[in-house]
């Protein structure tokens, strides 16, 4: 293949929020989700040597708002084994559309990893955006409609690999950006969105998706009718969702907000901790606050009027933690 064409393929994706939905959403419940203005960012080179090398800093906790980098204070996790599956998954694609090329992708995060705000399925929207744009042999930075939905395949692929069982919520986000409601790929839709005002509680205690996954498949076997009862719960607050975020009632996105942690308390997916960081949050006037994401610590998403907040990194500044402000994300994707 003519690599000469292009010297460099860069491309770069947005983590997400769950807003409504998380766990549910793995048994074709629906979800609302939000793509964040926290990405992830790949470039590669063309090199000699056929196949794939990935390099990267993912292991690192940048946080822009307070540009400190917090890796020392996380229990982080090396390079290695994250980067791993990744290389995999690039290796796959790269050996079936152009096995004779050779690339090097460098590749950095503004999302911690393990805090629930998609860092992984960022990522391989990231990968298989770099990938795509070097198979198809193009300068352009346009997508096509057909590319972005093979993107977010070959994604989802990639998140299978690494969450074992996936909803493909994350993926979806990531590629095609801003606030949605996700009731499986065909089925989705974007919602016109208003700002939020959004934060997160970062817990520092980093959770693995799969395990808390496989957690709620006991629960759901074990205790299958208020599982199902908890789903249906869930349906409702879902669908309440999108008429308070249509109407822009904060009062009311808030409530179901802190509703829907209280089933994901049942399905035990919270902890002690969350709980008390959740507590001060309500006592301290957020409208609304939960776990966003597979929960076991994690991040915590609080809706609140902005006013509250300093009030409420005050109440939380004992526990060493601190709220920042996220945006949502109009843009999904994009190739530079
Ligand atoms: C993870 O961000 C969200 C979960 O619902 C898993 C999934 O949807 O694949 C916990």
């Amino acid at each position: 293949m003519d690599v000469g064409y292009k010297p460099q393929v860069g491309a770069s994706a947005p983590g997400k929020v769950i807003i409504f939905g998380e766990h549910f959403v793995v048994y074709n419940n629906q979800a609302i989700v939000a793509a964040i203005n926290r990405r992830c960012f790949g470039r590669a080179d063309f090199i000699k040597n056929l196949g794939v090398q990935i390099a990267s800093s993912l292991e690192r906790n940048y946080n822009p708002q307070t540009a400190r980098d917090a890796a020392a204070t996380i229990d982080v996790r090396s390079n290695t084994e994250l980067l791993e599956p990744l290389t995999i998954f690039c290796k796959n694609i790269l050996g079936e559309y152009a096995p004779e090329i050779g690339i090097k992708i460098f590749i950095k995060s503004e999302l911690a990893v393990g805090v629930g705000l998609g860092s992984s399925a960022a990522s391989c929207v990231t990968l298989a955006g770099i990938l795509k744009s070097i198979i198809r042999h193009s300068s352009s930075k346009e997508i096509s409609s057909i590319d972005r939905q093979w993107i977010y395949e070959k994604a989802l692929d990639g998140e299978q690999m690494i969450h074992n069982k996936s909803s493909g919520v994350d993926c979806y986000v990531s590629t095609y950006g801003g606030l949605v409601h996700f009731a499986g790929p065909t089925r989705t839709r974007t919602i016109e969105n208003q700002p939020l005002p959004l934060f997160l509680i970062n817990t520092h205690r980093r959770h693995e998706t799969s395990e808390l996954v496989s957690h709620v498949r006991r629960f759901r076997g074990n205790k299958s009718k208020r599982f199902n009862a908890l789903m249906n719960e869930a349906t409702a607050i879902c669908s309440s969702g999108i008429k308070a975020i249509a109407k822009g009632s904060l009062e009311e996105i808030g409530l179901l907000m802190t509703e829907n942690h209280k089933l994901l308390r049942e399905i035990g997916v919270s902890n002690s901790e969350i709980e008390k960081i959740i507590g001060i949050c309500v006592r301290c006037g957020s409208l609304g606050a939960k776990i966003t994401g597979a929960g076991g610590g994690g991040s915590i998403l609080v809706l609140a009027r902005p006013e509250t907040i300093p009030v409420l990194n005050a109440a939380i500044e004992g526990l060493d933690l601190c709220s920042e402000s996220i945006e949502i994300a109009n843009k999904g994707l994009i190739i530079d």
